[in-house]
């Protein structure tokens, strides 16, 4: 059993595809045991708690520096023992001591195909209103693994999805997060978990 940490920071959509994978057995061989987020009103901690996973929250807020926060972020993953780490939605740079403790080990699920908008300020809804206002015909999604820079690290898999005339950028993200995120994340995971990463 692959044990693997979701890390999150809103509405959790892609977690919550992550637990149906792993009910329907499309995601085989993987438990989540633990989910961890930043922020204390997250709806993704709901999620986790509705399906009997234990749901924990690490917020900048209660340490006097960043340094105390990345070091009780890194403590609280190392307590889960986790095989995997999934950033999904997670809007928390990954701290240097992180990756160094986990490399190969942290993927990422970003909203376009890397590497266009992607990068520092390039999260949730700013990638798809990025993209409208470039004018690219297709987008989609990326999962990756995470290194010491933002969305650098190797391209595990891809998905493109058409923009439409009439997008706007919450319609974008939608389409973006049904035809492309919830099946590749799901997927990517299923993979790594199965020997085929
Ligand atoms: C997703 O679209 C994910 O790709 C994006 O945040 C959203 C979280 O939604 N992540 C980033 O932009 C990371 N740079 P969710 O909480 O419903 O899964």
């Amino acid at each position: 059993m692959l044990r693997v940490l979701v890390c999150v920071s809103g509405g959790g959509t892609n977690l919550q595809a992550i637990i149906d994978g792993i009910q329907k057995g499309t995601i085989r061989n993987t438990e989540v045991v633990r989910v961890l987020s930043n922020n204390q009103n997250a709806y993704a901690l709901e999620r986790a708690k509705k399906a009997g996973i234990e749901a924990v929250c690490v917020s900048p807020k209660d340490y006097e520096s960043r340094e105390e926060f990345n070091k009780a972020l890194l403590e609280s993953v190392r307590a889960a023992k986790p095989d995997l780490i999934v950033l999904a939605g997670f809007l928390v740079a990954i701290p240097s001591i992180m990756t160094a403790a986990y490399p190969n080990k942290i993927i990422n699920i970003h909203p376009s195909l890397i590497p266009s908008f992607c990068g520092k300020g390039f999260y949730g809804l700013k990638v798809h209103e990025a993209a409208l206002a470039r004018g690219v015909k297709y987008t989609g999604a990326t999962v990756h693994y995470v290194d010491d820079g933002t969305d650098t690290g190797p391209i595990i898999l891809q998905k493109p999805v058409e923009v439409l005339p009439d997008d706007t950028p919450e319609v974008l993200q939608k389409r973006v997060m049904e035809q492309a995120e919830w099946t590749i994340l799901p997927k990517a995971i299923d993979m790594l978990a199965n020997g085929k990463g």
